[in-house]
């Protein structure tokens, strides 16, 4: 075994006996609020329910990496004397929705951002295209209604080529919506905001020997995405959350540049299933009984977790189960990585502060089986309820569902220029490549390389249904639950879709939900942000 692997074994191994030890335990879950906490008034990640207009301001701020205690980059609001950090702003549907996006980003952290409301409907000037993006000093401001339905949808930054470094510093946070049907549902479970429903946003870090995040990518983590050597759960490692002998509901959001999860119960070395209740758009018609789901950067799952046969005193663990991770751009892009050393490279020394006093930890790697968070039965609770057999009604689309030929994508290495493209096109701020009509019905082909590796591709302004899967790997085709090939986190409504390599997924966007008033600039790209940053976004012009 060579010395660093030696060095990260003792680490991680110091690491989760550090997570079960009682007073830290305590500081984490504090994170993650426990069964008995109240809703985390205001803090990091505290829910933010807006009773006016609120300012976002994006800026560095010391003291809040919720596992290290040093600086982040978060966006600060102010209300009712609170201050928060990385709200989760929780909105009614039909609710008005007002709010100034300051930038403060300074010193090695000054550049452009924008904020961009991932799944919310808004017109394009509301979505945070990157040419509204605004310069240090300066800020932008947002006015819509809310016309969502329920779900778990997200904010982040969105200026060309630092959406990446943005959101991986910190900034990036959770927008819930509810409606009648959300309130039914959470009436019926007995569920409560930040205390048996619980948001949690997962993110891989890499952090400096200061215990901030470090966002170093080599040139080859820009090709296959930038990976960090341990997941926090809203910033926490991995959080131990006190809990009774009932249902939870787990909004899962995968808040990673690159990582995709094989998301699974465990306990006791053995996996339980779960119900996935609602994906990108909010709940399903019917819950979908599972054992693991795959959740790529930019996708929500909710699901709800039986710990009714859980004896107090004994844990549940969210956890990575294995998978083949499918890098396959390896075939002819540089030499073959060193199969031990997962993606990592030697850190470059150039590539920016921090670096050269980092740890040499290697990544964890993408296809490792790891946990994430636990909950621990700590009580027993008399719970009688029954999961409703339907959970809502999906909208229905605005056009015909048999829409005609489809337009083919194909995502692909381009090896001459280093960088990914869709359909052998990369990003340019002034031109417009896809221009649809929105009275027309589109379906659209997403076609992964065989020699490439998977792409969570993300459609701004509009939600999709998936048609089909074909040539799926075997790892996703066994997950099928139809004949079209299409998984449990296919149904209902997405905006953004994972492509594995060799896959085509069918999809059909609706360009005519929301009607926006006059012609629209949206975006269609990989949410594999160092992907995107790299060029792997392309306009959508909608007349
Ligand atoms: Cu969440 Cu354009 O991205
Ligand atoms: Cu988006
Ligand atoms: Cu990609």
């Amino acid at each position: 075994m060579s010395h660093n692997r030696r060095e990260f074994l003792a680490l991680a191994a110091k690491v989760s006996a550090l997570a079960l030890s009682a007073p830290l335990a305590e500081g984490l879950t504090g994170l993650l609020p426990a069964a008995t906490a109240k809703v985390r008034p205001s803090g990091v990640y505290g829910l933010l329910r807006p009773t006016g207009p609120i300012t976002l301001t994006a800026r560095s701020v010391t003291q809040l990496v919720p596992a290290t205690g040093a600086a982040m980059l978060a966006y600060q609001a102010e209300q009712g004397g609170k201050t928060f950090h990385n709200p989760v702003l929780v909105l009614d549907s039909g609710q008005e929705f007002r709010a100034r996006m300051v930038n403060a980003l300074s010193g090695p952290h000054a550049a452009p951002t924008i904020i961009h409301w991932h799944g919310l409907d808004g017109d394009w000037r509301q979505a945070g295209h990157p040419s509204y993006a605004v310069p240090p000093g300066a800020h932008y401001d947002y006015a819509f209604t809310v016309t969502n339905r329920a779900g778990t949808y997200w904010y982040h930054p969105h200026p060309h080529g630092f959406t990446a470094r943005q959101s991986y510093l910190g900034l990036a946070s959770l927008f819930l919506v509810r409606d009648a049907e959300e309130r039914a549902l959470a009436k019926e479970l007995d569920l409560e905001l930040g205390v048996t429903d619980l948001p949690v946003t997962l993110q891989d870090k890499r952090l400096s020997a200061a215990g901030e995040f470090l966002y170093a990518p080599t040139a080859d983590d820009l090709v296959m995405g930038y990976l960090g050597d341990e997941v926090l759960a809203n910033g926490a490692r991995r959080p131990v959350i006190e809990a009774s002998s009932r249902i939870y509901r787990l909004r899962l959001h995968n808040g990673c540049t690159a990582r995709i999860f094989n998301l699974t119960l465990q306990s006791g070395g053995r996996m339980l299933p779960f119900m996935l209740i609602a994906n990108d758009g909010g709940l399903l018609e019917s819950a979908q009984e599972l054992t693991a789901a795959f959740l790529a950067p930019g996708e929500r799952v909710e699901i709800l977790v039986d710990l009714r046969g859980v004896e107090p005193g004994q844990s549940v663990a969210l956890a990575n189960a294995g998978f083949d991770p499918m890098h396959r751009e390896h075939a002819g892009h540089s030499p073959a990585p060193d199969p031990h050393a997962g993606h990592g490279k030697a850190p470059d020394p150039h590539a920016g502060h921090g670096a050269a006093s980092a740890p040499a930890r290697a990544p964890l790697e993408e296809g490792a089986a790891y946990p994430i968070l636990s909950l621990k039965v700590v009580r027993r609770e008399r719970y009688e309820r029954k999961v409703p057999s339907r959970l809502s009604t999906l909208p229905t689309p605005s056009g015909p569902l048999e829409p005609g030929p489809a337009r083919r994508f194909e995502l692909a290495f381009d090896r001459a220029n280093g960088r990914w493209t869709i359909a052998g096109l990369t990003f340019d701020m002034d031109a417009a490549p896809v221009v649809v009509d929105r009275r027309t019905p589109q379906a659209w082909e997403l076609i992964g390389a065989p020699d490439g590796m998977p792409h969570p591709m993300h459609l701004h302004g509009y939600f999709f249904r998936v048609l089909s899967r074909r040539g799926s790997p075997e790892q996703v085709a066994r997950r099928a639950v139809d004949g079209k090939g299409r998984t449990a986190l296919d149904l209902g409504l997405k905006d953004t879709v994972l492509v594995w390599p060799g896959e085509t997924v069918a999809i059909a966007p609706d360009f005519g939900r929301p009607d926006y008033p006059g012609e629209q600039l949206f975006l269609l790209h990989c949410h594999n942000l160092e992907h995107e940053d790299q060029g792997m976004m392309l306009n959508v012009r909608v007349k």
